[in-house]
């Protein structure tokens, strides 16, 4: 099995003023549970936790999140941003094209699904869980938890007919410290630029150009049952603008939605 090599992590990392405390971890059920255990411990902004092999993996919505040891990244930041808690839904989404930008850098055609999964080939590479925290005496924190698959050969189960991993995309072995540090890399301009609003609205740019959600027609499950249209813009906080057919204009929260499928295909638009 492949481990982060600290050292040379540490050393590609020098300057970056994201990851200022590097925390690599043999084992742990999740990053994001140990970046929250540190943020209560008042570790700082810029801790940044990996872990060799994660055993509980979590993901959006309850879900698990599965990764074979040493082909995937497991990362979480735990950041203290000085901006108001209301740009917070900010973070979740210059983490998804911070992720997009670093692995277009090896190769991958990969796209940004709403509202921050990273796909390429119509597969996942990447999911995001950003959690907001409070500790005591209300300091709020944000972890950002980051998963990638770097270096899977296959997928078991269901998740070989969803996921795939940059080797499959690209053809090419990548260490797991040059995938951390590019993403570190993509992240560092672009988490300060959600508290400015000017620099996060060029941020929004780049994410709807490298969207694979928007413009489309899409069907969206989730609190309010099945709601079908074309994925029109994101307003300022990241929400889907949704275009029903009669005309409306519905936005969308990224948490009351479970899942969201491409219905370009007239034979799925039929069945709705
Ligand atoms: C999703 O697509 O549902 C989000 C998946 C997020 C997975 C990452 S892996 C590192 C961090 N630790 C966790 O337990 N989850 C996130």
């Amino acid at each position: 099995m492949t481990r982060i090599d600290p050292a040379a992590l540490a050393e590609k990392l020098a300057g970056n003023s994201l990851a200022r405390r590097i925390i690599v971890l043999e084992e742990t059920p999740s990053t994001n549970l140990a970046a929250k255990a540190l943020a209560a411990e008042d570790a700082p902004s810029g801790t940044l936790v990996l872990a060799n092999r994660q055993t509980a993996g979590r993901g959006r919505r309850g879900r698990a999140w599965q990764s074979e040891a040493g082909a995937a990244v497991c990362m979480s930041l735990l950041l203290r941003p000085e901006f108001p808690a209301e740009c917070a839904p900010r973070i979740t989404i210059a983490a998804a094209l911070g992720v997009c930008r670093a692995l277009r850098t090896f190769g991958a055609d990969a796209a940004i699904k709403w509202p921050n999964d990273v796909y390429a080939g119509g597969k996942k590479l990447s999911g995001i869980l950003s959690e907001l925290g409070t500790q005591g005496g209300g300091r709020p924190y944000i972890v950002c938890g980051i998963g990638i698959n770097v270096g899977q050969r296959a997928f078991p189960g269901e998740l070989a007919e969803t996921a795939t991993s940059l080797l499959l995309e690209t053809g090419h072995t990548v260490a797991l410290e040059r995938v951390i540090s590019e993403v570190l890399c993509a992240l560092a301009p672009l988490f300060p630029a959600c508290g400015e609003d000017a620099a996060y609205a060029a941020l929004m740019e780049e994410y709807c150009r490298l969207s694979c959600t928007l413009g489309r027609q899409v069907k969206i499950t989730g609190v309010d049952g099945v709601r079908c249209g074309r994925a029109e813009g994101l307003d300022t906080l990241g929400r889907l603008l949704l275009r029903t057919a009669d005309g409306a204009l519905l936005t969308i929260q990224a948490g009351d939605v479970s899942s969201l499928r491409n219905a370009e295909n007239s034979e799925e638009r039929e069945k709705e």
